[in-house]
């Protein structure tokens, strides 16, 4: 029996919690700060079990024994942005949250894989890898699925056409300067770029990177039913052993000229993880923009590092 750790209870962990037992991937543990908050979201979800039909154990603690043997640990835990903090604020206080809970999961589970998802993304995956010591292939996050699914969905909203047909690919950093590639995003096989006109291929390649805010500025809080559902596709690749090629945050140790930083980049995750970053030919622009998301995380990651020393 598969089991999953999900750090945070919150919007994201509770949708990625429902996704994994309602796939019936794999038991759940939900584990928060917050006492009744994990427990009242894992018995709401166990009660809608007999009308899904699954068996799946979903239990909410506050207690890190309970996390005990995961397969996966899945790290949502963190605090959104507030009025008056800065964003160096935000990413000490992430990173200390992103910090503590690794040590208590990897205490409890050793050879658990894990899946970061709080943000920024990049920089706490990056935080991750370096606490837990752990193979890089061990150590992945989530942005790359979300961000090509918005891609994915905008084209498919363009054309007309179903998304069941509509694959794409997103690099680069989970932020502004995130890289859709419109030359490896397609219809059934055909790019995008033979089907709709540039100045559309651009609009929609816009929209994606600014497909958080777009959502936050709607409805004031960060999304959660596409970021839930990216975590599943991933948990799913990696219990079910499918090797799918996937976007994900992972460990650049000389792929496309990147060297020791984590970035969004073509993978295969199977059984071990990230069993491979795949390296395709980018344009000179393409490579550009890739690098220039990349020193962007570089530097956020040297910041970071600064903030944690300076306690
Ligand atoms: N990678 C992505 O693509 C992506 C997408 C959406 C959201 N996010 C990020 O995911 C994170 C969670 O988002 P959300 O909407 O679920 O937020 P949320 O505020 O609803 O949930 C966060 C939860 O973390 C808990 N928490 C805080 N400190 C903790 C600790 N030390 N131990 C255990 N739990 C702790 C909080 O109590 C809260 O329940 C945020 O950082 C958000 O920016 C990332």
């Amino acid at each position: 029996m598969s089991k999953v750790t999900v750090v945070g209870a919150g919007f994201v962990g509770a949708t990625v919690a429902q996704h994994v037992a309602e796939q019936d991937l794999a038991d759940v543990i939900i584990i928060d700060i917050l006492e009744g908050v994990p427990q009242g979201k894992a018995l709401d979800l166990m009660q809608a079990a007999p009308i899904l039909g699954h068996d799946r154990k979903i239990v909410g603690t506050n207690d890190y024994k309970d996390t005990k043997g995961s397969d996966i640990v899945v790290v949502t835990a963190g605090i959104a942005r507030k009025p008056g903090m800065s964003r160096d604020d935000l990413l000490k206080t992430n990173a200390n949250i992103v910090q503590g809970v690794i040590k208590e999961t990897q205490k409890n589970s050793p050879d658990a894989i894990y899946i970061i998802v709080t943000n920024p993304l990049d920089v706490m995956t990056y935080l991750a890898w370096e606490t837990l010591k752990l193979p890089a292939a061990k150590v992945m996050g989530m942005a790359g699925v979300l961000d090509s699914s918005r891609f994915q969905t905008f084209i498919g909203m363009e054309l007309n056409v179903s998304v069941r047909d509509v694959r794409a690919m997103v690099l680069g950093g989970h932020g502004d300067l995130m890289v859709p590639l419109p030359r490896y995003s397609t219809v059934n096989g055909i790019s995008i770029t033979e089907l709709m006109p540039a100045d559309r291929v651009e609009a929609l390649c816009k929209r994606t990177r600014d497909g958080g805010a777009e959502i936050v500025n709607l409805m004031k809080s960060s999304a959660y039913y596409a970021p839930g559902a990216s975590v599943a596709q991933m948990v799913s690749a990696i219990l079910k052993d499918e090797n799918r090629l996937l976007p994900c945050c992972v460990h650049a140790d000389g792929q496309y000229g990147l060297k020791d930083v984590y970035v969004g980049l073509p993978t295969v995750l199977g059984k071990g993880g990230v069993n491979k970053i795949v390296e395709l030919k980018l344009t000179a622009d393409e490579q550009a923009a890739l690098k220039k998301s990349a020193d962007s995380i570089r530097e956020n990651i040297d910041v970071m590092k600064q903030l944690l020393v300076a306690v």
